[in-house]
């Protein structure tokens, strides 16, 4: 059964699948890893300053002649780097994929447009979807409340993408949340999404770039252990969050969820590679080579965490993800 959908003609995909850009966990090896396998590949880039943002958009398209985009997360308070200066750079190395989360797209649109590329925008309602399409955006990809990472909105996904899909019609809708095998694929592409965005399922395989004690939490999670607050907001407030349950979102929850005077707040808890002190309540990703409570940092992950069984290699990932596609919509149509 062929998964063609507009998403997959208006990007040139053999699948409608997505590896989310998940922060400093994507990499060119994952990126090009899920792009030679025929779905999207993406790098996250808000975090990487203009050189390192090239190196990794130019290393992904060595690697692989698939498909490939950037994402930014366009909110001031969750960067330093400008949105301008990280479109104008991806621009410049050749990227014509790009997503924007946790913010309007509109600005870039049309410098966007006049150099062939698409654009893709988070949104966690119909209203901010409808707004994304009055603005020219290309595809919206509709974020329901159980996705890992930084969530948009307070809907859940089965309601959300149905929403979004009749508030824009003509537009192409990727469903992102709660997606962990075909058979949720198969659920997004019967709300008439037309492609699916998995975050959560891409953090267990060989190429991501996370700490090892990270990757196996997320391997062993289950459905009921995450949590959805804005606990850890060094680095970017205000922000509501889903994490895995750990000794940090334990405490707090111990002390009666406290907005000020947390538990251990201000405690350096690991250090990065080179050195660099990582406090207990930091938006900081768990990444090779910290060492410390590295468990305690904020281990990003959603309620799909549950369906994440194995650490696999990318491509192998995407190939068994479009084979339980279609095997779940022959199921369904029986
Ligand atoms: C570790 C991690 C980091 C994330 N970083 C970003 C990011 O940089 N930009 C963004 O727009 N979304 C980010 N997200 C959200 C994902 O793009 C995606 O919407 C989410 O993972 C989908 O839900 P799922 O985890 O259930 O698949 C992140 C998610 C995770 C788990």
């Amino acid at each position: 059964m062929s998964l063609e959908t507009p998403f997959t003609d208006a990007l040139g995909l053999d699948v409608p699948i997505v590896q989310a850009p998940i922060g400093s966990a994507t990499c060119p090896a994952l990126a090009a890893a899920v792009a030679d396998a025929g779905a999207l590949g993406m790098l996250a880039v808000t975090w990487r300053d203009e050189a390192a943002t090239r190196a990794v958009v130019a290393e992904t398209r060595r690697r692989t002649d698939g498909v490939f985009g950037v994402n930014v997360v366009i909110d001031p308070d969750a960067k330093t780097v400008p949105t301008e200066t990280h479109v104008e750079a991806c621009l410049d190395e050749g990227v014509d994929v790009f997503s924007f989360s946790f913010g309007d797209a509109a600005p870039y649109v049309d410098r966007i447009h006049a150099e062939g590329g698409v654009v893709l925008q988070s949104v966690g309602s119909a209203a901010a979807a409808k707004r994304a399409v009055d603005a020219g955006v290309d595809v919206v990809v509709a974020q329901g409340w159980e996705a890992g990472g930084h969530v948009q909105g307070d809907v859940a996904t089965l309601p959300l993408v149905p929403r979004v899909v009749d508030a824009v019609p003509e537009t192409p809708v990727v469903a992102a949340g709660g997606i962990a095998d075909g058979r949720g694929i198969a659920a997004a592409l019967a709300l008439d999404a037309d492609g699916a965005w998995l975050g959560t399922r891409f953090l267990a395989t060989e190429e991501a770039d996370v700490h090892r004690l990270y990757r196996r939490r997320v391997v062993e999670a289950d459905e009921t252990e995450t949590v959805h607050s804005t606990l850890f907001d060094e680095g970017w407030p205000d922000v509501p969050h889903r994490v895995l349950e750990n000794e940090t979102v334990e405490a707090w929850e111990a002390a009666g969820r406290p907005d000020s005077d947390r538990p251990g707040a201000g405690e350096v808890v690991a250090e990065t590679e080179d050195g660099t002190p990582v406090r207990r309540y930091e938006d900081s990703l768990a990444v090779p080579g910290m060492t410390g409570a590295v468990e305690d940092l904020p281990l990003y992950a959603g309620q799909s965490a549950g369906g994440v069984e194995d650490v696999e290699p990318a491509d192998e990932v995407v190939t068994t993800l479009a084979a339980e596609t279609d095997e779940a919509l022959t199921n369904a149509r029986r």
